[in-house]
């Protein structure tokens, strides 16, 4: 009989304007995956006015992270109810903590699930910063804007360069050049994800010819 494919939790992580959501959508139509965007769930919340929403409106527009015991209730509510017919998720954007880490990984094993790999797209903080401010120029989004583009990024290296190192433990971590085209950093993530698919490689030696 055929051995069942294990599903894909995949966490795509990676500072402001990495391409994190660009490349989720890529990623949830070939894998049939979930896509859970904390940034798109909570902009959601702001729009409905909801009390979460509330609290999140103000810190995001000055660029600082809203509070990790939020996120959490939040994410961990969809991940145990996902439908069980998806092929696994995309996390994009969480866990941006080491609490956050620790939290989702907790769940993960409650649920008997795990998560497969981090994918964290590396790129150039010039770059970063030019995507972000094209992009102010029609999103409308608060904090698409270089004074708060300059905190994001501040925020993102104090807070979240623990969460890589914390996956690297786990053996689970996987740095992806993020510069260069759409297709052509779709085609690096694809090829770790599909390696670790088809456990015909080496993740660590594949992982390193990709970066
Ligand atoms: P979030 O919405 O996740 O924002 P972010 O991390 O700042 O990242 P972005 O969504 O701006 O960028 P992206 O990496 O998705 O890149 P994209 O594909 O859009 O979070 C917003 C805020 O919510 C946080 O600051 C925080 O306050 C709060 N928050 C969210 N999660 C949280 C958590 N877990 N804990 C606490 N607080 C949390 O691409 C960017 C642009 O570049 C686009 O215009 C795109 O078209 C373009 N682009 C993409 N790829 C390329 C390419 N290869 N070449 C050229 N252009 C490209
Ligand atoms: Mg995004």
């Amino acid at each position: 009989m055929e051995k069942a494919k294990s599903k894909l939790n995949i966490i795509i992580c990676g500072a402001p304007g990495c391409g994190k959501g660009t490349q989720s959508d890529l990623l949830l139509q070939k894998y049939r995956l979930i896509h859970l965007s904390t940034g798109d769930i909570l902009r959601n919340e702001i729009e409905a006015k909801t009390d979460n929403g509330i609290i999140a409106e103000k810190l995001i527009s000055k660029g600082e992270f809203v509070p990790d015991s939020m996120i959490v209730k939040i994410l961990s509510k969809r991940i145990v109810e996902k439908p069980a017919t998806c092929n696994g998720i995309i996390l994009d954007g969480f866990p941006r903590t080491l609490s956050q880490a620790e939290a989702l990984e907790a769940l993960m094993t409650s649920l008997g699930k795990k998560t497969t790999i981090l994918i964290d797209l590396v790129v150039e903080k010039e770059e970063l910063i030019s995507r972000l401010v094209k992009r102010g120029e029609t999103s409308g989004r608060s904090d698409d804007n270089l004074e708060t583009i300059k905190k994001r990024l501040e925020v993102y290296e104090i807070k979240t360069a623990p969460v890589s190192d914390f996956y690297k433990k786990l053996n689970k971590y996987a740095p992806i050049n993020g510069m260069g085209t759409v297709e052509e950093i779709f085609s690096r993530i694809t090829d770790v994800i599909d390696s670790i698919e088809s456990n015909e490689v080496n993740l660590n030696e594949k992982v390193n010819a990709c970066c």
